[in-house]
């Protein structure tokens, strides 16, 4: 079976084919340097350039396999949470492909991609706990199999990525800040005094980062000289603590915290009876090095298996939804042509209609 995946729900356009459970190629084209200019995602620019280049990125797929549109079986697109009009982008596309070639189509989950993206790389065993960490969501889920989700907890306000991203900004990076501020920590010994581990002190799975942010905020506020600018010095706080220092420690309080709720729900979930077999590690930030150490510290702990994908399928990509849709198809589960793309903020329906393929 071949099925296309189309992913356009914030700033990059991707189409992957996935034969049989592998990915035979994608491409992709990314609007980070666009949206930098802004210091975050512009939606009505985003979903302009995911217009312009999708035709072009399909195209390219298929002259770059060999293949035509005829061998197509199936088709997978990303149907939210996201940008709104970014989603409509491909999910407009989408339903015209499925319509012209009269094939079978379904609407995948983007969180859900994320979390099944590992399974590209290696199998991964089930139930599962995943902890899903982008630059929109911070959800943990107890993933019974790759078709049954159950949300344990999530961020109620900015996510892990945004966190990040935003105190980025503050210490004048560019956007999207994450990797910089992971690289320019890498090594430096994290001083965990300096950021409070925030929404740690109560009995949910639940995250919130905003006092976090706030604190950062606070502190920086107090010392306008510690940020980055072109030139080749680097400032120092009032106090010795080098940009380095807040970079790694500001990375190690979310880590930690991240970290700390996984272990939480891992006891949750195994008081209840469900016998733990993986901890799935997803989404952009999975790719952050902190992050993996502090998960991989929890699972050795746990005796557990922990499965990250590499880099390259932690962020955004649409090998994930292919790959997602192809076991929704296998399973029985299309969409109708009326199916909705979801904004951000709104649940992702089970409104599936039965095909066999
Ligand atoms: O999953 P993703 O590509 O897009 C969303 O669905 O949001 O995640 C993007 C997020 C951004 O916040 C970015 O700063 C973060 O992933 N990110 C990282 C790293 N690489 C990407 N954060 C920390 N460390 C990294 N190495
Ligand atoms: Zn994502």
């Amino acid at each position: 079976m071949l099925v296309l995946g189309i992913e356009s729900s914030c700033d990059e356009t991707a189409l992957a084919l996935v034969r049989d459970g592998s990915l035979v190629d994608q491409t992709l084209s990314s609007q980070v340097d666009l949206h930098a200019l802004f210091g975050g995602v512009v939606p009505e620019l985003a979903s302009r350039e995911h217009g312009r280049s999708i035709g072009p990125l399909y195209d390219l797929l298929l002259q770059k396999c060999g293949l035509g549109a005829e061998d197509i079986d199936g088709i997978a697109v990303a149907r939210g949470p996201g940008l709104l009009g970014s989603l409509l982008v491909g999910v407009a596309f989408a339903k015209s492909l499925a319509m012209a070639l009269e094939r079978p189509i379904v609407g995948v989950n983007h969180l859900h991609a994320h979390v099944l993206a590992a399974g590209l790389e290696q199998e991964p065993t089930y139930p599962s706990l995943a902890l899903l960490v982008s630059g929109g969501h911070t959800h943990i889920y107890l993933v019974e199999s790759p078709t049954k989700f159950t949300t344990l907890g999530r961020s109620l306000d900015d996510a892990a990525g945004e966190a990040l991203d935003k105190f980025g900004k503050m210490i004048g990076l560019p956007y999207p800040a994450g990797k910089y501020i992971d690289d320019f920590g890498a090594g430096v010994e994290a001083d965990l005094k300096l950021f409070p581990r925030p929404y740690l002190d109560n009995d949910n799975l639940d995250f919130s980062f905003s006092g976090l942010k706030t604190a950062a905020l606070n502190l920086l506020k107090a010392q306008p000289n510690l940020r980055f600018l072109s030139g080749p010095a680097l400032p120092e706080g009032q106090d010795g603590i080098t940009l380095q220092n807040y970079c790694a420690s500001y990375a190690q309080t979310v880590a930690v915290t991240l970290a700390e709720k996984t272990r939480r729900a891992l006891a949750a979930c195994q008081a209840e009876g469900h016998k733990i077999q993986s901890i799935i590690l997803a989404g952009g930030v999975a790719a952050n090095s902190r992050v993996r150490a502090e998960l991989g510290a929890l699972a050795s702990e746990a005796g557990l298996p922990l499965i990250a994908p590499s880099a390259r399928l932690c962020t955004d990509n649409a090998a994930m939804i292919a790959y997602a849709g192809e076991i929704l198809l296998k399973s029985g589960q299309a969409h109708a042509l009326d199916f909705a793309a979801i904004p951000r903020g709104q649940r992702v329906p089970d409104d599936y209609v039965l095909c066999a393929f």
